[in-house]
């Protein structure tokens, strides 16, 4: 029975811990709900940008203009399924393609012999985590799914192929 005034403090307490308590495991679990995948690690992926991949798309991924497409606010970081990038990364890109409203026609060489999977996976995650809005990270897994699918190709890929493979905009 809720009688005297105190009654109704002590409900008020009570209602604002247990809200403080769902509001704090709510936070916590939204943190824990997306860990990085096995195996990548951010800073094994800027050592591997800088080793492999900055030589081309330059230090602050702005590119070479009409050589070399800017990796910063590239849409094709942001894309959710992941596999077109890990294909460009896997076996290279060759042929048209336009980022941020400019026209590339050039070859990028495959580096799958180069890199390893969580390598890959990690750059690619450190990439989209610089340029991307923090677009979330790449599983190695996936990576390794995309190597042995495609394990005898040579060709690059084409980006238009690419979108229209993935249905992409
Ligand atoms: C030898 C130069 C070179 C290297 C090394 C290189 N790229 Fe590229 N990259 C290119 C070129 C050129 C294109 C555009 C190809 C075309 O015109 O179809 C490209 C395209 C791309 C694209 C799609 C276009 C865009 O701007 O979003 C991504 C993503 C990409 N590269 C990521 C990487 C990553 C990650 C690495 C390192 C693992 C890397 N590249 C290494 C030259 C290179």
């Amino acid at each position: 029975m809720l009688r005297r005034p105190h009654d109704y403090m002590r409900v008020n307490a009570i209602v604002a811990c247990v809200s403080a308590f769902l509001w704090l495991t709510a936070c916590s679990s939204r943190e824990d709900a997306a860990p990085p995948p096995a195996g990548v690690d951010l800073e094994l992926g800027r050592k591997v940008y800088v080793r492999v991949c900055q030589e081309c798309h330059m230090p602050e991924g702005q590119g070479q203009v009409g050589v070399v497409p800017p990796l910063a606010d590239s849409p094709v970081l942001r894309v959710a399924d992941t596999r077109p990038l890990i294909r460009i990364v896997l076996h290279g890109l060759q042929g048209p393609i336009d980022i941020k409203g400019k026209r590339f026609n050039g070859v990028m060489p495959g580096q799958g012999a180069k890199l390893n999977d969580a390598e890959i996976a990690s750059v690619l995650s450190h990439v989209r985590a610089t340029w991307a809005g923090g677009a979330p990270a790449i599983d190695p897994y996936d990576v390794r799914n995309e190597r042995m699918f495609y394990a005898s190709r040579t060709m690059p890929w084409n980006w238009y192929d690419l979108k229209r493979l993935f249905k992409l905009p």
